[in-house]
């Protein structure tokens, strides 16, 4: 099979079985990437209802016992960062502040974190009454998710009228001295019109805003490809209120584009706006993310079913090197890309809240 899709460069002809594999420690896939960004999701919970993730009753509960343990997340990343090359931890979920243990997590992850940073994709909700246990814990740095700042239409897009509580949770953020502060928000029709007031807002605040084109990973399935409002229209209409400047990804590996904003700094440097165009412009030659769901099973890449268990190895009598070795296999077997751009693309069955974005 020859793993050329997407008509991306990087790609090289993939061999036919897992068995190929090379000898090397790091998670390589057989289209010739390497895995240094560890994400592992927390919870399935979540205190917002945000309609492109979650559905309104949220998602199926998680019995406890089947959730891993401060422990258990410890001994993955220090199998992660000691043998696997991992570079970066970020923790998610659902929303990982609705771990009660979650300054534990931080805590012995960062014992075994070696000089990885650790780092957390969050709602916001409740950080300000958190952050400095987190911080004193080993947190790097966070990234809050926010996709308007009309508090009416917060209170449609997420089903709950809590806008007050995310700004508190990014004003403790900067106030904790967490730079940079990155701002995520899902593009959609109806975000695309206050898009400059967002801007305008994180410019004003010193946060590093992104927008996202929305995925299929809603969990009502209601996502449609003619529906999707793109990187370029985005562009257009903050084009009528900033001056943008491309400037590109900093890293190959970032899923964001960035544009200079003129006329602006954030902490000192020109400011900056990011577009993270999975659906139009899709970034997987370049990935490298390995996964960890909150049951503790590895996950290749966001738009793959496709699971290894490592709870079991992590319950059972397996040493270090056995989990590893299952976990390189995993990422061995990492598709080319999400396909979103063939006929035949198939959305993957759990929705984002579950996988962790
Ligand atoms: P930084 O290193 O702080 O820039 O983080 P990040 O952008 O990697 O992480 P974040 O959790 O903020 O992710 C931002 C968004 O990028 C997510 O909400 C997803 O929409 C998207 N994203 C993250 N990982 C992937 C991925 O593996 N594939 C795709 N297609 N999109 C992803
Ligand atoms: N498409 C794109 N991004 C999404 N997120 C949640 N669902 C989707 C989706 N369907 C983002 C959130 C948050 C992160 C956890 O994932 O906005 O930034
Ligand atoms: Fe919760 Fe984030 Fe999903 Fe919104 S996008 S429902 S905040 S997990």
């Amino acid at each position: 099979m020859v793993a050329l899709t997407l008509g991306m460069p990087g790609l090289r002809r993939a061999p036919a079985t897992v068995d190929d594999r090379p000898e090397s420690p790091a998670l390589v896939d057989r289209h010739g990437r390497t895995a240094r960004d560890l994400r592992i999701s927390l919870t399935e919970k979540c205190s917002l209802r945000c309609t492109y993730c979650m559905p309104a009753e949220g998602l199926p509960a998680i019995a406890r016992d089947r959730l891993l343990s401060p422990a258990e997340i410890a001994r993955l990343v220090r199998i992660a960062v000691r043998d696997l090359g991992v570079q970066d931890v970020r923790f998610t979920g659902g929303e990982p502040l609705l771990r009660a243990d979650l300054a534990e997590i931080v805590a012995r992850s960062a014992a075994v974190a070696g000089g990885a940073s650790l780092s957390l994709t969050t709602n916001g909700i409740g950080l300000d009454k958190r952050i400095d246990a987190l911080v004193a814990a080993g947190l790097t740095r966070v990234n809050i998710s926010l996709d308007t700042i009309d508090r009416d239409h917060f209170a449609r897009l997420t089903r709950r009228d809590r806008l007050p509580a995310v700004l508190d949770g990014i004003r403790a953020a900067h106030a904790a001295g967490l730079t940079p502060v990155k701002i995520n928000a899902v593009l959609l029709p109806e975000t695309l019109e206050g898009a400059a007031d967002l801007l305008a807002w994180s410019l004003a605040t010193g946060s590093r805003l992104r927008f996202i084109e929305q995925m299929p990973l809603d969990a009502d399935q209601t996502w449609q490809r003619d529906r999707l409002v793109d990187a370029q229209a985005l562009l257009d209409e903050l084009g009528r209120r900033f001056d943008l400047t491309p400037i590109g990804r900093h890293d190959p590996a970032a899923p964001a584009e960035e544009w200079a904003v003129s006329g602006h700094e954030i902490d000192g440097r020109p400011a900056t706006v990011g577009i993270i165009a999975s659906v139009t412009r899709p970034f997987c030659a370049a990935c490298d993310r390995t996964r960890i769901t909150a049951e503790g099973a590895v996950r290749s890449c966001l738009f793959s079913d496709a699971e290894v268990d490592l709870r079991a190895l992590l319950r059972g009598d397996a040493d270090d090197e056995q989990i590893a070795d299952r976990w390189r296999a995993a990422m061995w077997a990492k598709p080319a890309g999400h396909g979103m751009e063939r006929a035949d693309f198939a959305r993957p069955r759990t929705s984002m809240g579950a996988i962790g974005g």
